[in-house]
């Protein structure tokens, strides 16, 4: 008995176990990778700006003749935003005691200001990052180019449906409540991402296998995908005896050869436990699973409140740099999920997909012993 269900036949895959966009670390080499192995990467592009959006793109479709998608962010609240409306000092009055808070702790530890400005932008030709117009430009590349599937990271893809199925492309959005499940269901896409609180990266207040169950039963006839905290077998198939269809899936991935992200990052998610994450705003501004560090405790015990995206960015962003030029994973280990605890070594990507897929063909049919 093999691992199949209605999101195979969707994506055009042979397994229903998707790669999770993770902004940076999701690059062409992984996201070739899973596909080339009989999942769907997706490409982690949220802070990609459109001239390097194009090139991972391209990329990938040199190293993989398989389906692939594109992940990006949408976020609602960044487009609605109007911190000039609101009561009290704005988010820009307050950036410049912020970043003094991160000079001084970049000083604290050693650190020393590189020679990239402390902006989020990082080429002038280009809309600064996180911004509305960052956001459109991104999806004119992904129209663009046909990508074969789309994820939104955050946020409903509604307004670029039609531009998007002109193409062909498959069409999926990331959830963390039932009211989100609802809203993009409405847009009409493909597939639904259900990613609950245990999850790395941006997520819900609401427990993964809390979640699951209730969007499916929310969404009807749309496939869900279940994420947070899945890392192997067995939490593939306990996703899907929830009713999801699949999964996806970001940290397990993490420690592959292939992930894009720094080697005492990959270190930092071997050594972690499961206690080893918080949920903290200091990197994007918003509330985001991290493995805990210098940075994150920092504001905890100083009382000090971050900024909301885009703002944070900008005062994290340097002090992140240094910390990547220095190799200090005590500063940036990165985001991550609760299941890091289970990662014991940094393999390559195919040999962690091979194992969930094993792994969760093995719990599947132990399950049917369970009843007498
Ligand atoms: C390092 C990292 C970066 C992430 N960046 C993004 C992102 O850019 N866009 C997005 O939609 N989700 C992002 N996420 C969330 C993942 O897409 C996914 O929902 C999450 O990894 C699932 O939980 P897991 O890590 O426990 O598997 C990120 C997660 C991690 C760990």
């Amino acid at each position: 008995m093999k691992l199949h269900s209605r999101v195979c036949d969707i994506l055009d895959i042979e397994k229903p176990i998707v790669l999770a966009g993770m902004g940076g670390a999701s690059c062409p080499a992984l996201a070739a990778a899973v596909s080339n192995a009989g999942g769907l990467g997706v490409l982690g592009a949220a802070s990609c700006g459109p001239k390097q959006l194009r090139q991972w793109i391209r990329e990938t479709k040199e190293l993989t003749d398989k389906p692939f998608g594109v992940d990006t962010l949408l976020p609602a609240s960044v487009r609605r935003a109007n911190y000039e409306e609101m009561d009290g000092p704005t988010p820009a009055d307050l950036l410049p005691d912020r970043q003094s808070f991160a000079k001084d702790f970049m000083e604290r530890e050693g650190l020393e200001l590189g020679e990239e400005p402390p902006a989020v932008n990082r080429d002038k030709d280009e809309p600064a990052m996180f911004t509305a117009e960052f956001f459109d430009a991104q999806m004119e590349v992904i129209i663009q180019e046909g990508v074969p599937v789309y994820a939104s990271g955050l946020g409903n893809p509604g307004p670029w449906m039609d531009g998007l199925r002109a193409n062909g492309t498959k069409v999926m959005a990331v959830v963390g409540a039932v009211r989100h499940a609802i809203q993009v269901k409405s847009s009409g896409l493909d597939i639904i991402v259900a990613q609950g609180h245990d999850g790395g990266g941006h997520n819900s207040p609401v427990g993964t296998m809390a979640l699951i169950p209730q969007v499916v039963d929310a969404v009807g006839d749309t496939p869900v995908l279940g994420a947070g905290g899945i890392t192997d077998g067995r939490g593939v198939a306990a996703a899907m005896m929830l009713g999801a269809e699949g999964v996806w899936v970001g940290s397990a991935f993490l420690a592959s050869e292939e992930a894009n992200i720094f080697d005492f990052q990959k270190q930092a998610i071997v050594d972690s436990t499961e206690e080893g994450t918080s949920v903290s705003r200091t990197v994007t501004g918003k509330p985001a699973r991290i493995i805990r560090s210098k940075w994150t405790e920092h504001w905890v015990t100083e009382d000090v409140e971050p900024l909301p995206m885009p703002y944070q960015g900008i005062v994290s962003g340097p002090v992140m740099a240094a910390a990547n030029r220095e190799g200090r994973g005590d500063i940036n280990p990165g985001f991550a999920g609760q299941g890091i605890g289970m990662i014991k070594s940094v393999r390559p990507a195919k040999d962690i997909f091979d194992e969930l897929v094993y792994g969760a063909e093995q719990a599947l049919s132990r399950s049917t012993n369970l009843l007498r």
